[in-house]
């Protein structure tokens, strides 16, 4: 009987323990994908080190917009922002244009990575959120 028991716990924090490392695996996987997206369609504007450019473009550096508005930020990437925004205390109003073209999966994989850089901790955004989000905000 005890024996059984003894069996039961290890095979539980095994399977624990397997699927913690699989989720660090993927998250590891957005996030390093998500860099080359940031480097290759965000980097001009706001920056490889995410501090943004004066009063024109935002820092994505311990942004409490990123913070706070997870869904918002998906809806942006993909299309674009007129409306005036404030980070950190500070307001922005100039237009980001948005880049239709992105995948869901690009888009999980740049939520990601920079809600998770340059001071910024927050959720893994999995591709399966996208869809719902992006329906939401669809200006069409
Ligand atoms: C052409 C310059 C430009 C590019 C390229 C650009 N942005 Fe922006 N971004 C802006 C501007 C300007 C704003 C402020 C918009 C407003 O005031 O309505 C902004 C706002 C934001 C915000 C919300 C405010 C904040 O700082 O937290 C996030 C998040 C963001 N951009 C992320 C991105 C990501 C990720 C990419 C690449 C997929 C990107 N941007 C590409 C100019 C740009």
């Amino acid at each position: 009987m005890s024996r059984h028991w003894l069996w039961c716990g290890l095979l539980c924090v095994g399977c624990v323990g397997g699927s913690q490392r699989q989720t660090d695996v993927q998250f590891q996987q957005y996030y390093a994908e998500g860099e080359g997206l940031y480097l290759q369609h965000c980097a001009n504007c706001h920056q490889t080190n995410g501090a943004g450019l004066g009063r024109v473009y935002p820092p994505l550096a311990n942004s409490d917009y990123i913070k706070d508005n997870a869904a918002a930020v998906v809806c942006l990437m993909k299309y674009g922002i007129k409306d005036e925004l404030v980070v950190n205390g500070v307001r922005y109003n100039k237009p980001m244009p948005g880049i239709p073209t992105l995948t869901n999966l690009e888009l999980a994989e740049l939520a990601t990575y920079i809600a998770n850089s340059w001071g910024n901790s927050g959720p893994m955004v999995h591709v399966s959120a996208v869809p719902a989000i992006i329906e939401d905000c669809n200006p069409q």
